[in-house]
């Protein structure tokens, strides 16, 4: 096992406990992620000192169990990778900790990660896709576009200005009354529902650039179903699935006319293999996905959607950025201290606030 590097990566950033043990040459041996909806569930969003308790709690056993169905040993490890940031800064130091401690007793190298560098470097793990590709990050806590030119050369094109695209799915199944996480029910509602029924906004879809919005879009569909409430007294099954149908296309115009734009201004770097890459629990929605494959058809560029277990938090992913550091000779961060803000591209960070897990960039 020592010949080829192996490296046990670690996640807290957010409300999912993971450890994973990935080798250099892409295979994932275990990857482990508790998720903590059950803890969070009363309160109608991730409390953050719930979550870094939680983590605190769980990180050993989710790292044994890694290690244990990984077949390995620390003794067959090469490094540890944990995420040092952005993320809700109690998680993120419950990680932090434990791979300092653990690398302290060890004696292993220990490399400071960018949570959103794991989310962008994914296609390598997964389809082994070369640089520069194109990548669209689109959860409940992350939104933007990068041109990925390499392990640490980021470039951010544009993103959202309020909210996150999984974060209104989620508040609007709220006001309809449908389940959490949003996302899934959204898109089973829609399925009956009329698409035109409401025409609802499209916040700045013709605007130049890259940048989204989509908090205009959460408040549109408040107003219709308190219209329809107060002319009919409540709304129907009926009136439901045209709401989730309409606010689910006008979100899928938006991801779709801001990707065009982004794969022209790619597509100026003249990449031999063009390529667009999603990441995030948005890009499980067919609509999207069928919106973005046929985007990217005609525009002679690949699609690559990772497995949605690798699409959503997860530790391989930090693993993997680990090895991808390594094999640069970069230390990775230094000193190594948890960052609740890291912006991939400091020149253009994102705006504070956006994403409903907070600052995530
Ligand atoms: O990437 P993820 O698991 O966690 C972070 O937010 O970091 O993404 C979760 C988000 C939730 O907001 C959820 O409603 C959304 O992804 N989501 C979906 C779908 N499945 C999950 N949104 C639209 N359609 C889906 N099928
Ligand atoms: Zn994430």
């Amino acid at each position: 096992m020592k010949d080829i590097e192996i490296i046990l990566g670690i996640e807290s950033s957010c409300d999912d406990t993971a450890a994973a043990v990935v080798t250099a040459d892409r295979r994932i041996l275990s990857s482990i992620v508790a998720d903590q909806t059950m803890l969070h569930s009363a309160f109608g969003g991730v409390v953050p000192e719930i979550a870094a308790r939680a983590h605190a709690e769980k990180l050993d056993f989710a790292v044994e169990q890694a290690l244990s169905e990984a077949d390995v040993t620390l003794k067959d490890i090469h490094a540890i990778a944990v995420t040092a940031g952005p993320g809700l800064i109690g998680g993120v130091m419950s990680g932090v900790m434990l791979a300092k401690g653990l690398a302290t007793g060890s004696g292993l190298p220990l490399i400071g990660v960018n949570h959103l560098v794991g989310h962008a470097l994914t296609p390598r793990l997964t389809d082994d896709l070369a640089f520069p590709y194109l990548m669209l990050l689109v959860s409940g806590g992350h939104c933007q576009f990068l041109i990925v030119n390499g392990p640490d050369q980021f470039e951010r094109l544009g993103g959202t200005i309020d909210d996150a695209p999984g974060e209104a799915f989620d508040k609007v199944a709220r006001l309809l009354g449908l389940s959490q996480p949003g996302g899934p029910s959204i898109e089973i509602a829609a399925q009956s529902g009329n698409d035109k029924a409401f025409a609802f906004p499209r916040p700045l879809l013709n605007r130049d650039g890259m940048d989204m919005s989509f908090s205009g879009l959460k408040t549109a569909v408040l107003r219709s179903r308190d219209a329809i409430i107060s002319e009919k007294g409540g709304i129907s099954l009926k009136d439901q699935s045209d709401l989730a149908a309409s606010f689910q296309s006008a979100v899928t115009d938006l991801l779709v006319e801001k990707s065009r734009r982004a794969i022209q201004v790619y597509l100026e770097q003249s990449p031999v293999q063009p390529a667009l890459a999603v990441a995030g629990g948005v890009a499980a929605n067919t609509l999207v996905r069928a919106g973005l494959k046929d985007l990217t058809s005609k525009m002679s560029v690949e699609f690559i959607a990772p497995p949605l277990p690798l699409c959503t938090d997860n530790a391989a992913m930090i693993a993997w950025v680990g090895h991808e550091l390594r094999r640069i000779g970069h230390p990775g961060m230094t000193p190594l201290v948890p960052r609740p803000r890291w912006p991939l591209d400091p020149r253009r960070p994102s705006m504070l606030g956006s994403g409903k897990k907070g600052a995530k960039a």
